[in-house]
């Protein structure tokens, strides 16, 4: 079975043939809401949305163990995580797409691993490559099929929010190599890799970060949802092109 973790890019995936919604609980509380189960074409497929019904919950707030746990244990075999994200790098515009290959970590504080408690020897996972390769292949050529603009890699850097950044610190995070901005990718990804699930992502830029084009001054929150609006049928499209041709 597929996952699909949505965010404000995709709240819900509208081709999808629902069987039936389950509200799980896990060892590490409750996930973000129910889990949508479902079909499409003729393959099982599961729907999470991460920011909660109604979108009420942040990404610093969001039980990233809960909801990755509760997919494993229905059976994900794969996850596809839909994220919006800033621009860094100049040549990505808002409502362009991006698969990114690496992920730097700049949040804290958020509950970021399995492997905690009395019973447990020290647990190392291999994060050198944060997405899963396969995926990653998938959603590339499905997006070049269906004809979404599309950067095939991408540095993710992950802040904590759920303010946006300082100019000067999307300027740290270039110096750095990134080449996006977002809140969600972590501890998601690397909770993925702990569990064993192939992860891979599917960025929606949703703005120019902080001090960037259009955001030189600030970030305009209308525009951000008037992007998101449009580009959510481009990742609908990826999603079931990927699905479609049996990934
Ligand atoms: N920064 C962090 N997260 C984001 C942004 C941003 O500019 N846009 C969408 N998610």
């Amino acid at each position: 079975m597929l996952a699909v973790i949505g965010g404000s890019s995709l709240s819900q995936l509208a081709g999808l043939d629902v069987s039936h919604r389950e509200v799980l609980r896990t060892p590490y509380g409750e996930p973000s809401g129910a889990i949508t189960f479902g079909q499409m074409f003729g393959r099982p497929m599961a729907f999470l949305g991460r920011n909660g019904y109604g979108h009420t919950i942040l990404p610093h707030e969001v039980n990233y163990r809960a909801n990755l746990w509760a997919l494993h244990e229905r059976g994900a075999l794969g996850i596809i995580s839909v994220a919006s994200v800033g621009s860094i790098r100049a040549d990505l515009k808002p409502g362009d797409v991006v698969i990114p290959h690496q992920i730097i970590d700049y949040t804290w504080g958020r509950k970021s691993t399995y492997f905690e408690g009395l019973d447990r020897g020290v647990t190392h996972v291999d994060f050198t490559e944060p997405y899963d390769a396969n995926l990653r292949k998938q959603l590339i050529e499905a997006a070049r099929e269906v004809g979404v603009p599309m950067s095939d890699s991408a540095v993710y850097a992950v802040t904590q929010g759920p303010r946006l950044e300082t100019a000067a610190e999307i300027d740290r995070l270039e110096r750095d190599g990134a080449d996006v901005v977002g809140m969600t990718a972590m501890p998601e990804a690397a909770l993925a890799r702990e569990l064993g699930v192939p992860y891979a992502s599917i960025g929606v830029v949703a703005n120019h970060a902080a001090g960037r084009g259009a955001s030189r001054h600030s970030i305009s929150f209308e525009s951000i949802q008037a992007v998101l609006e449009r580009s959510m049928g481009g990742v609908r499209n990826i999603i079931e092109k990927m699905v479609e041709r049996g990934g």
